[in-house]
């Protein structure tokens, strides 16, 4: 969920791993991948049968489906009939590409399952499971305690079919054979196309249907590495006969896309009152206010020009730090400034809820209801392991507005949505953000100023929007926007699902 940014975390993701593995040469390659698309050839429709009705599904045992053209790829998958919503038909499952094993659960909606479109959800981290936001933020369900679930009228099930994916490998209860590893998000965007690709073959009643692609925090950089790796597989899709992936949207929340507006953010966030009013000392936003000019220079020198990973990292390292050490001493919340940590950041990340989360989905019942593979280990709520291997790729660090403005090029359209209160990946970087991108429609998008988006004749947040690109903020949420405003995050969803202006 939360992590990337995590400040601690920073310091953690940098102390971890001392070797560089010159990143910024290797990043992306494959060595031990291989790739889904490679897998297609022309496809004889008579092989093969979807299993088309997913109530054939047995709620007592996992049924696994194959499919004649990808004999290294499966889909476990088993239904059932009250869990956590109850109103509707939900299913758990793996999708297995060769050693690899995605965990999903996917949620039928509780408006028209049969016409409504589908949202793909991830949380951050990078590997913090999704089953975060599904159990405190936008499921059909809110765990409580242990033993305890509560049903959220507010889930985004309300209007559409939504999944909720531990990935990558490593995640929630996603695992791998022989201890393979996914280190960089472009590795992670192959298992994501190939899971998508063969979920919409086998339930073949939801292909073409429109795809929405969701993610938090980590999500800026996930989300438009994924949605443009399955926008470029379509062509590999149709050429093999299947339908292609109705990439409609992607949704990006409180998400990290572009370091370079991040440093300036940090500082206005805490010291001047673009959020609450300043909740840092003089003496400490003065001294930050001094180091935020070095460390953008610094980093845009090492990161950018030269691409040198050493540099980078140290440049990235120091500045983060630095501004890490006076953020502590305020004792906030660092995903919501207007609170106090809850606990020891390390213990509850700053949320008793994700350990009862985590009680939760370590019961064996729920686990077996679940379909969990044996396999699997205890459940943590991200896996720093996989965490350290990102960072130590320097994964978070690649600017991924790129991918953002090639997909609005070719009509996904773009929200980025944030909670007003969060330091970590902070509306006034993502505002910057939006607006230094380079598009078409950045003159029209720069022009616009942002206005006050309403419900329920309260003002929710402000907005602009230019074609396809819409930002907004939530005020009063921070960086998990569901958990904070149920009801205006089930608004915007609602909204952005049926293209209207917010
Ligand atoms: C949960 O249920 C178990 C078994 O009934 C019980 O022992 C335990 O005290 C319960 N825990 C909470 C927090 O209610
Ligand atoms: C793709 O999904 C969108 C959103 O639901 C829908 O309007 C559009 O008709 C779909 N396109 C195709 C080709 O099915
Ligand atoms: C800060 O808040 C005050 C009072 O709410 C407002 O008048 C002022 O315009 C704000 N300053 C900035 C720089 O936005």
């Amino acid at each position: 969920m939360l992590l990337l940014l995590s400040l601690r975390l920073f310091v953690l993701l940098y102390t971890v791993n001392g070797d560089i593995q010159h990143a910024f040469k290797t990043h992306g390659s494959k060595t031990h991948l291989t790739t889904f698309s490679s897998a297609f050839e022309n496809y004889d429709t008579g092989l093969f049968t979807a299993i088309g009705d997913l109530n054939l599904l047995s709620t007592e045992t996992s049924t696994t489906l194959k499919h004649p053209l990808f004999p290294t790829y499966s889909v476990r998958v088993k239904k059932s009939t009250d869990f956590c919503d109850g109103t509707v038909n939900a299913y758990t499952g793996y999708i297995d590409i060769e050693a690899r094993h995605i965990f999903f659960y996917f949620f039928e909606s509780r408006n028209e399952p049969d016409k409504d479109d589908v949202i793909f959800w991830t949380n951050g981290g990078p590997a913090c499971s999704s089953s975060m936001g599904l159990f405190m933020e936008l499921g059909p369900c809110r765990v409580q305690d242990v033993n305890t679930t509560k049903f959220n009228p507010y889930a985004w099930n309300e209007k559409a079919n939504v999944f909720f994916v531990d990935q990558p490998v490593g995640a929630g209860f996603s695992y791998a054979d022989h201890g393979e590893t996914v280190s960089t998000t472009e590795e992670a965007a192959e298992d994501i196309a190939a899971f998508v690709a063969i979920f919409f073959q086998h339930f073949i009643k939801f292909a073409g249907r429109g795809l929405h692609l969701a993610g938090e925090s980590y999500g800026g950089r996930f989300i438009p590495v994924f949605a443009s790796k399955i926008y470029d597989q379509n062509s590999h899709l149709v050429e093999a006969g299947f339908t292609a992936i109705n990439l409609t949207s992607i949704m990006i929340g409180n998400g990290c896309v572009d370091q370079s507006t991040l440093f300036r953010a940090y500082y206005e966030i805490q010291c001047t009152n673009a959020s609450i009013s300043p909740i840092n000392s003089i003496s400490n936003c003065v001294q930050m206010r001094q180091l935020v000019p070095r460390c953008e220079k610094w980093y845009k020198e090492s990161c950018y020009d030269m691409m040198d990973a050493i540099a980078c990292r140290a440049a990235f390292s120091y500045c983060y730090d630095t501004l890490e050490t006076f953020f502590a001493t305020t004792r906030r919340n660092p995903y919501d400034i207007s609170k106090y940590c809850e606990g020891e950041h390390d213990d509850t990340l700053c949320y008793p809820i994700t350990k009862e989360i985590t009680a939760f989905l370590n019961r064996l019942d729920i686990r077996e209801t679940l379909g969990v593979d044996s396999l699997v280990g205890n459940f943590t709520p991200c896996n720093m392991h996989v965490v350290a291997r990102f960072g130590a790729n320097l994964d978070q660090l690649f600017p991924t507005q790129y991918y953002i403005a090639a997909l609005l090029e070719r009509g996904v359209r773009a929200l980025v949505y944030v909670g007003a209160n969060d330091l970590v990946c902070s509306w006034v970087g993502n505002n910057r953000m939006t607006l230094e991108m380079d598009w078409t429609g950045k003159n029209i998008f720069n022009a616009q100023d942002l206005r006050e988006w309403r419900f329920n004749g309260a003002a929710v947040g402000l907005t602009r929007r230019a074609g396809p690109l819409t930002f907004a903020t939530i005020y009063g949420a921070g960086h998990m926007v569901p958990y904070d405003k149920p009801e205006a995050s089930l608004e915007l969803v609602k909204r952005w699902l049926a293209g209207d202006d917010l």
